[in-house]
């Protein structure tokens, strides 16, 4: 299959599935996701993924609809579907099924949607522009939850001004990206906003912290400001399908620039990761017909 879309297991082409009405994401965007690369038919930190998705579904009371192990197998085994083995890979759980009503309707059962597309990962010479953005996102920022309104605002005005990523600020202090965490480099050291309400864990925000401590690289877990991005040695965002991205401008003035080599180190620390741990064989694969 070119590309795959899945709902409470019956599966074909994504562009042929069609999806009832009444699940209440069409209504009120009732539902927790997640999305990662896959290179070679396998899921990048499909576990940490997995992970943060039982907290999150936990955060909305959504029971998940099989065991986590079930529910990695399902996955894999959809990947495996896919002709290309390089995909993003995206699934997201909705709270039920059910005619509108604001409070949980009584016994919902949740749906589980999956749906893998081709992708060809970035060149990661790259680097970005980006556009600051106030933040005007509520106080639940760290349950990945499918309302991401102000999100698609701020990636649609970023994209109009030709920029690659939006900047989320409250009051000129940054959190994260539109769709990524926000970092910097200053004087040697990594600084990022530290887990909060206000921010989403990313998985690809915690590896890279973990990898820049195994480099003896000093980490600072502490929210900087716009001001402080203009003059950081780097600036850069990170996501499961971004990576590490270099940003060159901040509403439209250049940035970083000043510690490529730092920047670099720290990218290829997590490119050998995702390419060590990538060259797994998904057992899937050989079921294929
Ligand atoms: N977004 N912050 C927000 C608001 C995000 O939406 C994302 C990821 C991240 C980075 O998290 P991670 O490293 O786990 O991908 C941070 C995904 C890619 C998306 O919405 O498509």
């Amino acid at each position: 299959m070119k590309t795959l879309g899945y709902y409470n297991g019956e599966y074909g082409p994504l562009e042929q599935m069609r999806v009832p009405m009444n699940d209440r994401v069409c209504f009120f965007g009732d539902g927790v996701y997640e999305a990662t690369t896959v290179e070679n038919h396998i899921p990048y930190a499909l576990d940490e993924h997995l992970q943060r998705m039982e907290r999150s579904a936990a955060k909305l009371e959504i029971p998940l609809p099989m065991e986590l192990q079930a529910l990695r197998e399902t996955l894999l085994e959809m990947t495996a579907k896919l002709d290309s083995g390089s995909s993003q890979l995206y699934w997201q759980l909705t709270r039920g099924t059910a005619p509108r009503t604001h409070a949980f309707p009584k016994d919902a059962r949740p749906n589980l949607w999956i749906t893998l597309r081709p992708f060809s990962m970035r060149d990661p010479s790259l680097s970005y522009g980006l556009l600051s953005v106030p933040d005007t996102r509520y106080f639940h920022c760290d349950v990945k939850t499918l309302n991401l309104i102000p999100n698609v605002m701020a990636a649609e005005r970023a994209a109009r001004a030709g920029c690659e990523e939006a900047v989320f600020h409250r009051d000129g202090m940054v959190t994260e990206g539109s769709h990524s965490n926000m970092h910097i480099l200053k004087n040697g050291v990594l600084q990022t906003a530290p887990l909060s309400n206000l921010i989403l864990p990313g998985i690809t925000r915690a590896q890279l912290l973990k990898l820049a401590r195994e480099m003896g690289v000093p980490v600072l877990e502490k929210a900087f400001t716009l001001q402080e991005m203009f003059q950081a040695d780097e600036a850069f965002f990170t996501s499961a399908s971004a990576f590490c991205c270099r940003a060159s401008t901040l509403d439209g003035k250049p940035i970083g620039g000043k510690d490529e080599a730092l920047l670099s180190a720290l990218r290829n620390a997590y490119l050998d990761k995702f390419r060590k741990e990538t060259s797994a064989v998904n057992p899937y694969l050989e079921k294929r017909p």
